[in-house]
């Protein structure tokens, strides 16, 4: 387009930071990344992508060549740098409690703020409490010189696992929360290449200009509906269970009003990730400082309903293998159960939080022997549970087994031949914890088949 366009700085490469940094330098920016981990900066500036994430690398290899993308742990090169400074650090849930841990907020934006020589805007991305953009506003007032001006504002993201890339350069909203003209300009400017994108696509992608705690709140509330949503068929299936009724039907039913709409309606073992579970706690956290706790109480049933599925997969396990389900849990001594399915959805080798992961566990606490097999997520699945047997493929874990259990819908999963499986187990019974199998095909190859919410 020819206008000028802002050099931009990400602070924190993580998953958020990463692609962002990435995208933007794609999108035709000047883009510098910082974090303070040594590792993945080297390995970012050697073109090595921490993250499984797809499209990822190869962008991060052509704007690396392009000159146009560059890392750095130096924190005085990127305030220099950068007209608009991005905070996409993390913010775990806390130690102590349900809310957002702030620190690594605070570390960034003080030390930028401390060694920023001119004008500049500060916008933060990641997920946090609303009330943080002011709390940020006066930590840049506190550790910046008044005579720079440096302001903040607020633009909440909303990218996907396994689909980061698009929503970066292709996301189907802006959302700016702002307190001056000149903030807003510099925020359009930095979202610039976006918009022309879609116009070359013939796209168009609506903007919200809000305040702060509207643009805070709107990230949440977006993460809040969708945890709701998958709470809400798993409550159904719930129901179902104890009826005879079959919630894939009854989704596909009601997701045909519009009104509803059929997507995240899936049930089986419910949400994971590092994202809606951490949410909604810290969104019930932060109401109920705010003393408006009672209007997010339904967020603890949605969490509880959450939670309530992977019972259910230790329950049908039970009842499969003909083990009683006493009030400690079952006993599964002495079986042999293969876990496919390790990452908290497929496309991912994140298991932060992961559903799979967590029944995995529960089943090898029952006594079972566990082996676990992901397509992408072993390593990091490891690293969070060495307590659990991995099998570096899905026929080697269900070899022997007496139960199948898919915990997590990877496409190779889905596309198993039943037959094939068959002739290496010990026993032909599979727990489908995510409804992604074909059960009559299963049942025709002799399997006893048992989904999540189903007859
Ligand atoms: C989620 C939101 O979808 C993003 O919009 C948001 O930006 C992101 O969190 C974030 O806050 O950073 P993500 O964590 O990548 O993205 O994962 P989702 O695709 O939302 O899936 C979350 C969990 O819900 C997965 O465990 C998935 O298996 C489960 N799920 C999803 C269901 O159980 N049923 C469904 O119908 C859909």
């Amino acid at each position: 387009s020819g206008a000028p366009r802002p050099r931009v700085t990400f602070l924190g490469t993580g998953y958020l930071g990463a692609t962002y940094a990435i995208c933007y330098a794609e999108l035709g920016y000047e883009v510098l990344g910082y974090d303070v981990d040594v590792d993945k900066i080297a390995k970012l500036n050697a073109g090595e992508v921490p993250i499984h994430e797809p499209g990822l690398d190869e962008l991060l290899k052509r704007n690396l060549a392009a000159g146009r993308l560059r890392f750095s742990t130096d924190i005085a090169e990127t305030a220099a740098f950068g007209d608009v400074h991005f905070i996409c650090v993390g913010t775990p849930q806390r130690a102590d409690g349900l809310g957002a841990d702030l620190t690594y907020v605070e570390a960034s934006v003080t030390s930028l703020a401390q060694h920023l020589t001119r004008k500049a805007l500060i916008v933060g991305k990641s997920t946090v409490p609303v009330g943080t953009a002011e709390w940020v506003e006066q930590l840049v007032g506190k550790h910046s010189s008044p005579d720079l001006g440096i302001e903040v504002a607020w633009s909440p993201e909303f990218l996907q696992e396994g689909f980061a890339v698009d929503d970066v350069l292709r996301p189907n909203r802006i959302v700016v929360g702002v307190k001056s003209e000149w903030a807003n300009g510099m925020l359009y400017a930095a979202h610039k290449g976006v918009f022309d994108l879609a116009a070359t696509e013939d796209r168009e992608v609506p903007l919200v200009v809000t305040d702060f705690a509207t643009a805070e709140l709107v990230k949440v509330a977006a993460n809040a509906f969708l945890a709701t949503k998958i709470s809400f068929i798993n409550a159904m299936a719930e129901v179902c269970e104890a009826s005879g009724g079959d919630v894939t039907q009854l989704a596909r039913a009601i997701g045909y009003d519009p009104r509803i709409g059929n997507r995240f309606l899936q049930a089986g073992l419910g949400f994971g990730g590092a994202c809606l579970p951490k949410d909604i706690r810290a969104f019930q956290a932060r109401a109920q400082e705010l003393g408006a706790g009672e209007a997010l109480r339904f967020l603890h049933e949605v969490d509880l309903i959450n939670l309530r599925r992977r019972s259910r997969v230790l329950q049908l396990a039970a009842d499969l293998l003909g083990r009683r389900y006493g009030p400690a849990g079952p006993d599964l001594t002495g079986t042999r159960i293969a876990v496919l399915g390790a990452t908290f959805k497929p496309n991912t080798d994140d298991v932060r939080d992961a559903p799979a992961l967590a029944v995995a566990a529960l089943l090898g606490k029952a006594g079972a022997d566990v082996r676990v097999y992901d397509p992408q997520g072993m390593e990091n699945a490891r690293r969070a549970m060495p307590e659990l047997s991995y099998e570096p493929s899905m026929n080697e874990a269900v070899t022997g087994a007496d139960l199948v259990c898919v915990l997590t819908e990877w496409a190779d999963f889905r596309n198993a031949d039943p037959v094939a499986l068959g002739e290496l187990v010990a026993e032909r019974r599979v727990v489908d914890g995510r409804n992604c199998l074909d059960s009559a095909l299963w049942v025709q190859a002799g399997w006893q088949y048992r989904g999540m919410g189903r007859p």
